[in-house]
Formats: C-alpha cells, structure tokens, sequence
C-alpha cells in the first residue's frame, strides 16, 4: 500500500465525543482519508486507525486526555483505499457548543526524521 504524504499546509482537524466518536472533520481530513463527512460521523475514531499503531500509544493518549492535559505524537493512519500516512497529533479535551465533554485533534505532516524515528519506537512496543 502506497504512502500519502500531507503538504506542509495541510491541517487535519477532528473532533469527537467522550467515547472517541467523530463528530467533526474538515476538509483535510477527508481529503487525505478519502472517506466523506457522512461515512465518518458517530463512527469510532478508529475508523482510520492503521495495524502498525501499537495499543500502548492509544493507552497513553487517552490516559493523557482523560486526565486533562494534552497529548502530542505522531500517527500513522490508514486510508480508505488502504493507503496510509503519518501525522504529528495534538489531541485535547474541549466542550462542544452543548456543554459537553468532546475531545479535539489538530494534525500536521511531520518531517522524514520524525517518521523513522517513531516507526523505530513503535517497533520496539508491538
Ligand atoms: C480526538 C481524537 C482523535 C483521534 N485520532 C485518531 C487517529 O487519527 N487515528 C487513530 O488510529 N486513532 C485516533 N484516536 C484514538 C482512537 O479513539 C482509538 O483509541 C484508536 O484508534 C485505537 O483503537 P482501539 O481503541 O479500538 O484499539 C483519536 C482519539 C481522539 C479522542
């Protein structure tokens, strides 16, 4: 499966509930998953998680969130067509405009270094 690589202006923004259900993504986003705003809305957030991701990284961002501070570290995505792609992730707690509890994550392209550097850590915790 081939790579997607982000331009240096792309912002991949998305929002979801308390349980990691998508609320909102914007036009980066799915442009570079592939998937529409309607197939992506109350689905698990996981929708784009790739096989490579250990399950300590997710442990360690929602025990981050949860705690109410704010997690940051690099991604790698699966797209729609099985293509992937990395991203630098700042993922935090917000309120939605019901008062309510959400959580909202900003991605960014990280360099080639940043890439294998994380490729390397997330080998070593599979
Ligand atoms: C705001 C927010 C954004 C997230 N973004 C991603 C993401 O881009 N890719 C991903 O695999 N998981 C993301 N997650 C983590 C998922 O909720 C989930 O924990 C992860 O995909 C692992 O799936 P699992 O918990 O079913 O094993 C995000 C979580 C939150 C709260």
């Amino acid at each position: 499966m081939a790579e997607i690589i982000l331009n240096d202006n792309h912002f991949l923004v998305s929002q979801t509930d308390s349980h990691g259900r998508i609320t909102f993504a914007n036009e980066d986003f799915l442009k570079v998953c592939g998937f529409s705003l309607n197939e992506l809305i109350g689905k698990p957030h996981s929708i784009v998680r790739h096989p490579d991701m250990p399950k300590a990284a997710f442990k360690q961002l929602w025990d981050t969130i949860q705690s109410g501070k704010v997690w940051t570290g690099f991604v790698k995505n699966r797209a729609k067509n099985g293509d992937f792609y990395w991203v630098y992730a700042t993922i935090m707690h917000a309120t939605n405009c019901s008062g309510e509890k959400a959580y909202i994550s900003a991605r960014r392209k990280p360099n080639r270094a940043e890439i294998v550097e994380a490729e390397e850590l997330y080998r070593t915790l599979q």
